[in-house]
Formats: structure tokens, sequence, C-alpha cells
């Protein structure tokens, strides 16, 4: 039972990178559940048109399979043209694709390093360009970049994926600037640990599950349910006048002391 009235994005549409799975299919799942036509963005065009299928059966919005590469900004300009078409309007954009892999500095590639800097930092700014030219510049909305905590301090083995979403707060903070004026927020979400994902299947080490868990102050993972609120909050009319901002959803994971928390007893 969701704490938002059904009808919160009644009559809204929405774009949703990365929605054809993990965190930023809940958010999908999420704007159908309140109403919104969503498109879905992704490269594997079966598990979108899959997802698609299963939240539009969910309702009472719809959602659709739009594949393409964010890497690609004709591709994109492509996918804004056909979900305008068929839905008939664009009001938010969730740039939520991403890449990322464990990987040593000193034995990572150019390319790789350039690859997840591609996806995540050139996709939200393909994406959102796009969005803001052929729709939000004329009627408004708002632009939701997911990010992480990587960057506040360092993570081993992330130095790519760290500078991605570095280039994504930044580019978020840059857009809301100059794209206030036109009534379009832009604001950003960072994750932390969120349980049953790709990101955390690819970047916890096997076994390290409950020393991880141990060190959040909150003593356990998100669940993409609580991305998607704090998601379905940012898109809302309650956060009117919220732009250029990044909200940290992660338990208190990434707060300078939380190593310390593993040492304590509740209380
Ligand atoms: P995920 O399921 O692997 O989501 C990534 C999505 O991006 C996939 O649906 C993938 O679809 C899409 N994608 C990747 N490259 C793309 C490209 N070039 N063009 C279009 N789509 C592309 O992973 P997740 O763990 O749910 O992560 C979702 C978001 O949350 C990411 O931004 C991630 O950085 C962030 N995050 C996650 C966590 C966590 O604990 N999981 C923590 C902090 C931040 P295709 O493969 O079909 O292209
Ligand atoms: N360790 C080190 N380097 C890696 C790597 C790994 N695990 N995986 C890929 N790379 C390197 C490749 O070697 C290549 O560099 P090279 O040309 O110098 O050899 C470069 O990254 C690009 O790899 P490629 O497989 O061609 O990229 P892609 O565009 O097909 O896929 C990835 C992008 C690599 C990010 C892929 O993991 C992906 O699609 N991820 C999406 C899902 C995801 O990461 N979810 C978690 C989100 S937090």
């Amino acid at each position: 039972m969701s704490v938002f009235s059904p009808d919160l994005l009644k009559d809204e549409v929405a774009l949703v990178t990365g929605g054809g799975s993990g965190i930023c299919k809940g958010i999908a799942r999420a704007f159908v559940a309140h109403g919104a036509q969503v498109g879905l963005v992704g490269r594997k065009a079966d598990r979108l048109e899959a997802a698609a299928a299963e939240l539009s059966a969910l309702g009472p919005g719809r959602a659709f399979a739009l594949p393409g590469d964010v890497r690609d900004y004709a591709a994109m300009e492509g996918v804004v043209d056909a979900l305008l078409e068929r839905a008939g309007g664009l009001h938010i954009v969730v740039n939520g694709a991403a890449g990322n892999f464990l990987c040593p500095s000193a034995q990572l590639s150019s390319n790789g390093f350039r690859t997840v800097l591609d996806i995540d930092a050139v996709g939200t700014f393909n994406v959102s360009r796009v969005a803001f030219d052929k729709a939000l510049r004329d009627g408004g909305g708002c632009i939701l970049n997911i990010s992480a905590t990587l960057h506040h301090g360092a993570t081993l083995l992330q130095a790519h994926a760290s500078a991605a979403k570095a280039a994504v707060d930044a580019t978020t903070r840059n857009m809301a600037l100059e794209w206030g004026p036109a009534g379009v927020r832009v604001n950003g979400l960072a994750p932390g640990p969120i349980a049953e994902t790709e990101g955390m299947a690819r970047l916890l080490p096997p076994g390290m599950g409950d020393r991880l868990r141990a060190t959040i102050p909150l003593r356990r993972f998100g669940r993409i349910e609580e991305i998607a609120n704090a998601a379905l909050f940012l898109v809302s009319g309650a956060a009117s006048l919220v732009t250029g901002a990044v909200l940290v959803v992660d338990g208190g994971a990434s707060l300078p002391q939380a190593m310390s928390v593993a040492l304590t007893s509740p209380g």
C-alpha cells in the first residue's frame, strides 16, 4: 500500500532509462502504479518488452518498451519522438542507465574507464538534452538522475564509476541552474547498497554481506521500493521547490563515521 495518493502521476508521461531491470524497473513500476505512462529504455529489447507487459498489467498506468543505447544521441532522439507519438507528451525523465564492475585502476583499460563514463555521464547528458529540446523546454517538467555515493569519498576498485557518478551529480546541478527558468527541476537520487540488484551482485564480494550490513547505521540494505518512494517524492509536486539537490537514500551508509557503527551495539 503506497503512502502516496494513487493518482499522484495521473496524466504524467515519464521516460526511465535502465527501466527494464533492477532499481529503475522498480521506479517505473511505482510510476505506473500512480497513474503515469512510462517509456522504458535499455539495450535488451526482449527484457524491456517483458517489463512493459508486466507493469502495464499491474496498471493503472502503462509502460512501453523503447529500446536504445543511451550513448547514441540519435537513437535517444528516436526514443523521445516515439514516446511523444505514443503517449502525447513527456514530463519526467529518470536517468538510471549505468554500467559498473570491480577493477583496480592499474588494470583498467582506457576503454573500460571511458565506457562507464559514456553510459552514466554522457548517457545522462544525451537523454536530458534531447528531452529538454523536444518537450521540457516548452512544457516544464523534471529530471531525476540516479547517482551513487561512491565519489563522496573514494571507493576501492571503482575509479571509473566514481568519476562517472561525480560527473552525473555535476550535470544535475548545472542543468538545474540553466533549466530552472524554463520550469524544469533537475535532481539526483543516490542510493546506498540495495538488496537483490545487479549492482549488488556485481560489486559485493561473496560472503561480505553481513560485514557490510554491520557498517550501515540502519543495519540493513535498502529495498528497491524505498528508492522508488524517494523517486516518487522528487518527481511529484511535493518537491516543487527542490532542484539541484542530490538526495542520499542509504540508511546512513555513507556517513563519515559509518564504519564505526560496526563496533557499537544498538542504543
Ligand atoms: P541494473 O539492473 O543493471 O540497471 C542498469 C540498467 O541500465 C539496465 O537495465 C541496463 O539495461 C541499462 N543500461 C546499461 N547500459 C545501457 C546503455 N548503454 N543504454 C541503455 N541502457 C543501458 O542495475 P541496478 O543495480 O538496478 O542499478 C540501477 C541504477 O542504480 C544505476 O544507475 C546504478 O548506478 C544505481 N545504483 C545502484 C546501487 C545498487 O545497490 N544496486 C547503488 C547505488 C546506485 P540493458 O542491459 O538492457 O541496456
Ligand atoms: N573489468 C575490467 N574491464 C572491463 C570489465 C571488467 N569486469 N568489463 C568490461 N571491461 C572493459 C572491456 O574490457 C572493454 O575495454 P577494452 O576494449 O579495453 O577491452 C570495455 O570495458 C568495454 O567493454 P564492453 O563489454 O565492450 O562494454 P559494453 O558497452 O558492451 O558493456 C559494461 C558495458 C562493461 C559496463 C557491461 O558490464 C554492462 O553492460 N553493464 C550494464 C549492467 C550493469 O553494469 N549494472 C550495474 C549497474 S551499478
